[in-house]
């Protein structure tokens, strides 16, 4: 189901599962009590236990194709003492959301973007599972090589593919933001579903 061997998504997550740059996530995308969230390429779920506990009554539905992975977050959920109806944790793609029509307030994908199997596909059910009013939050690493064994889609990388593909399904306040940190350099993008 996912591209990334269990070798890839061990070491992927010893490196760079836990960053300080995920706990600041939260707050920048606008977290707030209630939410109901849905992560997409989770990895480890360290970011997903960040989004759960950052505000009262927050919902998050965290989904990642490799099954290492979900294992990986299963663990760290269970070390946060966060339930099931906290954060939920499956093994599927973007490509595969399921979830009711207009019900999600934010969607986020931290580093994943560019590792859709069909990004469109995948932004249309993101689209479709968004209250008007919902938001997208996006950000890529402006520094990851660009080869590797993983097939990746390196335009999905960059701002203008990913307002390209954005604009596709009538998201509106697309902004971008750079923000430089010891751990890297992040692209961050977001959108709104119109109301
Ligand atoms: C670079 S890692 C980022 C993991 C995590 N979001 C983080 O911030 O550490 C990319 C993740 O995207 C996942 N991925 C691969 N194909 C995917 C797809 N079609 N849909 C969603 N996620 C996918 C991989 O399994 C991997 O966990």
């Amino acid at each position: 189901m996912s591209h990334w061997s269990k070798e890839q998504a061990l070491a992927y997550d010893q490196q760079w599962g836990e960053l300080a740059f995920h706990r600041q996530i939260p707050s920048l995308a606008g977290v707030s009590d209630s939410n109901n969230i849905v992560e997409i390429g989770c990895g480890g779920g360290f970011l997903s236990v960040c989004l759960a506990t950052y505000a009262r009554g927050v919902s998050v539905l965290a989904l990642d194709p490799s099954a290492q992975m979900i294992e990986l977050a299963n663990n760290r959920r269970q070390q946060a003492g966060l339930s099931e109806a906290q954060l939920q944790f499956l093994q599927a793609g973007a490509e595969s959301l399921n979830v009711m029509a207009e019900s999600i307030d934010l969607v986020i994908a931290a580093f994943s973007l560019h590792h859709w199997r069909d990004a469109e596909l995948g932004m249309q059910l993101v689209f479709n599972s968004l209250k008007s009013g919902g938001k997208i939050w996006l950000c890529e690493d402006m520094h990851t090589p660009t080869g590797g064994t993983l097939k990746v889609n390196n335009n999905l990388k960059a701002f203008a593919g990913i307002k390209q593909l954005l604009e596709q399904f009538a998201f509106t306040s697309i902004e971008k933001h750079l923000l430089a940190t010891p751990e890297g350099e992040f692209l961050i993008v977001q959108a709104s579903k119109a109301t």
